[in-house]
C-alpha cells in the first residue's frame, strides 16, 4: 500500500501550507494532509487547518529544550506515520533524533536560491546583496540551516526598485507552484518499490 500522507509543520501564516492544500484539493497533488502542527498556539496556519477540517495541533516549544521537543513531535507524528514531513514556514531547527526518525523524508522551502542566503530575512539579504536574480528553493532537511538537497527551484527576477516586501511577494507565488510539486516527485520516491517491498 503506497503512503501518501503529508504532515505539515509550521509557525505562521502558512501560506505554503494552503498551497499544498489546495493543489490536493484540484487534484494536482495525489496526497493526503493527515495533520497539521505548530509550534505556536496562535498561528494563522493552524486556524486555516481548523477551517478546513483538517488535524490540526498545537504543541507549544516555549521554555522546551530542543531535544525534548522535537521529542514530543516524534511521539505526536508516530500516530500519523507520514510518507513525509514538510516544513511550511515552520520556525526551528531540527534535531538529529528527529532527522533520524524520517530520514530524507523531510522537506523544506526557503525564499532564496540555495546555497545563496540561507537563514532568516532572504529576500533581504538578496536585495542587500544586489543580486540580479533569486528566487526559492524545496530541499530535503538536514542538520544545518537552510541545508541539504535541493529538490526543485525557480528563479524570480529582482526588479528596479523591489522592496523587500515586493521581492517576497514574487517569490511567495513561486514557492506555492514549487512545493507540491517537489511533494509529489518524493512521494514517488518514497513509494518506489524496493527488492518488492515499498521503499520507507
Ligand atoms: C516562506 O517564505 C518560506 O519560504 C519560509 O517561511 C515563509 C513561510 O510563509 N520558510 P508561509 O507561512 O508559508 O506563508
Amino acid at each position: 500500500m503506497e503512503n501518501r500522507e503529508l504532515a505539515i509543520l509550521l509557525s505562521g501564516r502558512g501560506s505554503n501550507f494552503v498551497a499544498i492544500y489546495e493543489a490536493i484539493r484540484r487534484g494536482d497533488l495525489d496526497a493526503k494532509i493527515c495533520c497539521v502542527i505548530s509550534n505556536v498556539a496562535d498561528a494563522a496556519g493552524l486556524t486555516r487547518a481548523n477551517e478546513f477540517g483538517l488535524t490540526a495541533l498545537s504543541i507549544p516549544s516555549r521554555g522546551i529544550e530542543r531535544t525534548e521537543y522535537d521529542r514530543m513531535l516524534v511521539t505526536a507524528l508516530r500516530s500519523f506515520d507520514p510518507a513525509l514531513v514538510c516544513l511550511a514556514g515552520f520556525m526551528r531547527i531540527l534535531s538529529p533524533e528527529f532527522l533520524k526518525e524520517y530520514p530524507g523524508r523531510v522537506l523544506n522551502i526557503h525564499p532564496a536560491l540555495l546555497p545563496s542566503f540561507p537563514g532568516l530575512h532572504a529576500q533581504k539579504q538578496a536585495l542587500e546583496y544586489g543580486v540580479k536574480i533569486s528566487g526559492c528553493t524545496v530541499h530535503l532537511a538536514d542538520e544545518g540551516v537552510d541545508t541539504g538537497p535541493i529538490l526543485l527551484q525557480r528563479a524570480v527576477e529582482v526588479l528596479e526598485g523591489d522592496t523587500e516586501e515586493t521581492l517576497s511577494a514574487r517569490i511567495l507565488e513561486q514557492e506555492h507552484q514549487i512545493y507540491w510539486r517537489a511533494i509529489a516527485l518524493m512521494l514517488a520516491k518514497v513509494n518506489s518499490r524496493v527488492n518488492g517491498r515499498p521503499a520507507r
